[in-house]
């Protein structure tokens, strides 16, 4: 196993995740709690120095233990990694000064020395990485060479090769630096890893790792049937069977069939102790007459709250929650809270239930990426259908609903959404799209059916690709299909009687009306 000592950088969880992809596995421990002993007792078989926001020349900054040198294992230092290193080892970092730092995409050039690490690297000349230093390695430790240098690195890569020390000033572990990957799979090569570590095997380990963290104590997950909370509970489940709890709340704002499914899957396939939390009448009664969306954001969050509170308190001797926090998740709270951001949309989702639950929390996804999570996911047996599930928001149907929300238009609109859902699999759309649904309108429009008047809510199809919901392009359906999905919804959903398509991007728009 390898050890990545994490010194504060955005992107220690990329390298991470480069690790996993080359079959090796890695953990991520953070620079105060790796001490002489304890990495000794971890005997890693590589370590990689991630980078850091800090500066080696000032006092107190971050350091990794001297025993890293002496294990007799390679390491990989990363920008600040790269400095510590060179630092530690007798050679001379200095402040960066406008000319020198390097912020963004830079090429970097090879030296006449030849690395094996390199393996792969420069078949076209230079080599593009991504730089983001403000200090620089000036003068290198004793052993070390150089193999190649960038405008404002003029040690962009160095190494010792006795000692199997590399030391590099820019990323390789991000989509930037597209030959990337190949530096890690050299490094990992070179440090005799076989590469035969798989999503199962970490299944089995954080399988272990909850089994330790639990051990005979109750858990209770919040279940969404979206795919974090899926996994998430269906791990648990594998590590402690009986003595996981699930709650599924039914808000009232859940798209059709959505309940029975999520609730059959769950029961009926995996045999999950399931509390089927029916509390729509509270959510629609509260919901009644508010047409604001921040205001109907805040009470759904808050409700949702206190409703699986009161559940959990039925649950005798729980002591932990299981939560489906993603990597990304981690950073968000990580690098915004306090930021300077204004809140565009009080996010609610069943992951953010609040500390003072007195629980103590699980969280077995927290290292990883949603398309690692797919992976588990299958690695687990959660059908296909569950796997590849479109994003669906906590306040759910509330915020399709823009205006006043009734029963009446939440059952039109569920309708008009089972339709167009239907249309985007029957014409094998559905795995293209990040998301799709339908948004009731909060206005009527008069029509003519058959040879009568109609006056019927209008309704807006939403459909948008995206990576990670942060920015969304509209689905360019062909006309064909919006005119019979159109078509389809007219005539099959009662109460509709004018289907428009949404073609706004995010931004300027944001992916749900509210
Ligand atoms: P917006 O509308 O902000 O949505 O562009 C981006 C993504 O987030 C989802 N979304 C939510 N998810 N709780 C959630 O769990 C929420 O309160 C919430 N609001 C929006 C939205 O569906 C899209 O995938």
């Amino acid at each position: 196993k390898a050890l990545i000592i994490d010194f504060g950088s955005q992107v220690t969880q990329l390298i991470a995740r480069r690790l996993r992809e080359n079959g090796v596995y890695c953990e991520i421990h953070p620079y105060q709690n790796v001490t002489d002993a304890s990495l000794k007792a971890y005997n890693p078989k590589a370590i990689i120095f991630s980078g850091g926001p800090d500066s080696v020349m000032r006092e107190g900054s971050p350091r990794p233990p001297k025993a890293a040198y002496e294990l007799g294992v390679p390491i990989l230092g990363i920008c600040y990694g790269q400095q510590v290193m060179m630092h530690d080892l007798g050679g001379r970092v200095e402040a960066g000064e406008h000319a020198t730092a390097e912020f963004g995409r830079a090429f970097v050039t090879p030296s006449s020395n030849k690395l094996d690490m390199l393996e792969g690297w420069f078949e076209d000349g230079n080599e593009q990485v991504w730089m983001s230093h403000g200090d620089h390695v000036a003068e290198r430790a004793p052993g070390f060479e150089v193999y190649g240098t960038s405008p404002g690195a003029p040690f962009a890569i160095t190494a010792d090769v006795k000692r199997n020390f590399f030391a590099v000033q820019f990323h390789p572990e991000v989509h930037h630096t597209p030959n990337g990957n190949k530096l890690y799979a050299n490094f990992l090569k070179l440090a005799g890893f076989k590469g035969d570590w798989t999503m199962g095997a970490y299944r089995e380990e954080a399988i272990a790792r909850i089994r330790e963290q639990v051990g005979d104590k109750q858990v209770i997950c919040g279940l969404s049937g979206g795919v974090d909370s899926s996994v998430t509970a269906l791990l648990l489940h594998q590590a402690i069977g009986d003595q996981l709890t699930c709650v599924f709340v039914n808000n009232g704002l859940l798209r059709k069939n959505e309940a029975e499914e999520v609730v059959a899957m769950f029961t009926e396939n995996y045999k999950i102790k399931l509390v089927y939390a029916d509390e729509s009448e509270l959510f629609l009664g509260e919901l009644e007459g508010q047409d604001d969306p921040e205001t109907k954001r805040k009470i759904i969050g808050r409700l949702f709250i206190d409703v699986f509170q009161k559940y959990a308190d039925t649950i005798e001797g729980a002591e932990f929650l299981a939560q489906g926090t993603l990597y990304p998740d981690v950073i968000e709270s990580v690098s915004f809270s306090g930021g300077p951001s204004v809140t565009i949309k009080s996010h609610h989702n069943v992951g953010g239930l609040p500390e003072k639950m007195g629980l103590k929390l699980v969280e077995p996804l927290r290292e990883l990426f949603k398309d690692e999570v797919r992976i588990l996911g299958r690695e687990l047996g959660l059908p296909q259908s569950f796997i590849g599930r479109h994003p669906f928001p906590g306040p759910g149907l509330a915020i399709r609903c823009p205006g006043l929300i009734t029963r009446e238009k939440l059952a039109i609109l569920r309708e008009a959404d089972a339709v167009y859902i239907d249309q985007i699999r029957k014409h094998g759309l559905y795995d293209e799209i990040w998301q799709a649904y339908v948004a009731i309108l909060p206005v009527r429009t008069v029509g003519v059916m058959g040879d009568g008047r109609t006056y019927d809510y209008a309704c807006a199809m939403r459909a948008v690709t995206s990576v990670d919901g942060m920015t969304a392009d509209y689905y360019p359906f062909s006309h064909e299909f919006l005119g019979e999905t159109a078509t389809r919804i007219i005539n099959e959903v009662k109460g509709i009687n004018r289907v428009t398509y949404d073609i706004t991007s995010k931004p300027p728009g944001t992916i749900e009306w509210e």
